[in-house]
């Protein structure tokens, strides 16, 4: 449990805070480049840390993340033309380059240097393998991007999306990186050992009480659950979070990886990049069905919103039959039936009122770490993850061993949990 004024630290990210000052200090996945795939594309109002932004591609190609609000009188560039390499106010036609200068002040005397004073705060921005990447923080503090897998995989061989979830960034990555839920949230009352599409089967329903074991990295924690399976085997089964709002869940041994990215668009609300991959081979259509359809790890939204279909209003479409006769929930598909949990509490937890147990053991751990990270920058420390990228360079990962070891004394294992060095350090 937390005290409510360590909730409060923990939960607000909003600009003048010091968790808002100590996630500004990474790089922040915020859209997807498909989001605005066209040069002068309409522009898209993104709320990032408490921050009302927009959105826009210009003429040249280039992305641009700008305040959403005109300097002149406050109203929303929402409404504005995306033309000629800016974003021109409809109100009085002010207009503002990627970089937030005011190339045009029609509404002033032609010799006015009144535009030259003027500003329109914008926000460095990077594109890389599809998502779109925003740097908030000090500009002589600016670290590398994570050099993460998904990123170096084809495109084919990923699926991205992206979708809101009503709920503060911590209380949906706490639900994460909960391993203990497999067992009984996403579980088959029928349960066929065989059908490994959806996170069931005995490695889950037949050992309900992992062994934890949670172990400090640079780049965060890897969150080790160990379940004894058939013959007598171990199957270790190793999560990653990565600072500040990263995780990675491991796949059953030969399937897709998933990677989600819990980016807070306010305390109340968090902005989610999934990505699921596969180093081996194109995504299947039988994958892009359930993905598509929110069936399994994404979300299917209300089209024309990054809202999911199965939400709050409508309880999450729960069928009390199937959950008599079929699953543990009633809810389809593994994102709503996490957001159903992560989202019930209401937007922000009261942290004071709980009561963890063993199986709680990460969820402890990454709060204190990311309370450790805020404090230590407010006493003039930066978090060492924000400058070097290449600390991400790590999967989640499973694996059925014969040997009763941890899984940090494993050398196959410890192996699998690295990504070979990149050929050719990508450009920034
Ligand atoms: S409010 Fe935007 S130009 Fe006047
Ligand atoms: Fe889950």
């Amino acid at each position: 449990m937390l005290s409510r004024e360590e909730n409060d630290y923990l939960t607000q990210t909003g600009p003048g805070t010091p968790m808002g000052a100590f996630m500004r200090r990474f790089w922040m996945p915020f859209m997807l480049s498909e989001e605005i795939a066209e040069p002068d594309c309409d522009p898209v109002r993104v709320r990032l840390l408490g921050e009302d932004l927009l959105a826009l591609r210009d003429s040249n190609g280039r992305v641009a993340l700008v305040d959403q609000f005109c300097p002149h009188r406050r109203v929303s560039l929402f409404f504005g033309r995306n033309e000629e390499c800016g974003i021109r106010c409809v109100y009085h036609g002010w207009k503002f380059d990627a970089d937030g200068n005011c190339v045009d002040m029609p509404s002033e005397p032609a010799d006015s240097n009144f535009k030259d004073k003027v500003k329109l705060k914008s926000y460095p921005v990077r594109e890389k393998a599809g998502v779109v990447w925003a740097y908030m923080g000090p500009a002589d503090a600016m670290g590398g991007m994570p050099e993460l897998e998904w990123m170096e995989v084809p495109d084919d061989q990923r699926y991205m999306s992206r979708w809101y979830q009503e709920c503060n960034y911590a209380q949906a990555v706490e639900g994460e990186i909960d391993s203990a839920h497999v067992s009984f949230l996403h579980r088959k009352i029928d349960n066929d050992a065989k059908n490994k599409a959806a996170l069931t089967g005995s490695y889950f329903s037949g050992d309900t009480a992992p062994k934890w074991k949670v172990v400090d990295t640079e780049f965060g924690m890897t969150l080790g659950a160990r379940r004894i399976v058939e013959g007598g085997k171990y199957y270790w089964r190793m999560n990653q979070w990565l600072y500040p709002f990263y995780t990675m869940i491991a796949p059953v041994p030969g399937e897709s990886r998933t990677v989600r990215m819990w980016v807070p668009a306010d305390d109340g609300t968090c902005n989610i990049i999934c990505v699921t991959y596969n180093n081996e081979r194109p995504v299947t259509d039988a994958e892009l069905h359930s993905w598509q359809n929110g069936l399994s790890s994404h979300a299917a939204r209300i089209p024309g919103t990054l809202i999911p279909a199965a939400n709050a209003a409508n309880d999450y479409n729960i069928d009390r039959q199937v959950q008599r006769d079929e699953t543990f929930t009633g809810i389809v598909g593994i994102r709503a039936q996490d957001a159903a949990m992560t989202e019930s509490p209401g937007p922000i937890v009261d942290r004071s009122l709980e009561h963890l147990g063993t199986s709680d053991t990460a969820i402890i751990k990454m709060r204190r770490l990311l309370m450790e990270g805020a404090r230590a920058l407010e006493d003039g420390h930066p978090p060492a993850a924000a400058r070097d990228g290449a600390l991400y360079r790590v999967p989640a990962y499973s694996a059925v061993i014969a040997e009763d070891a941890d899984f940090d004394e494993r050398p196959e294992i410890l192996e699998g949990m690295r990504v070979a060095p990149a050929a050719v350090k990508a450009a920034e």
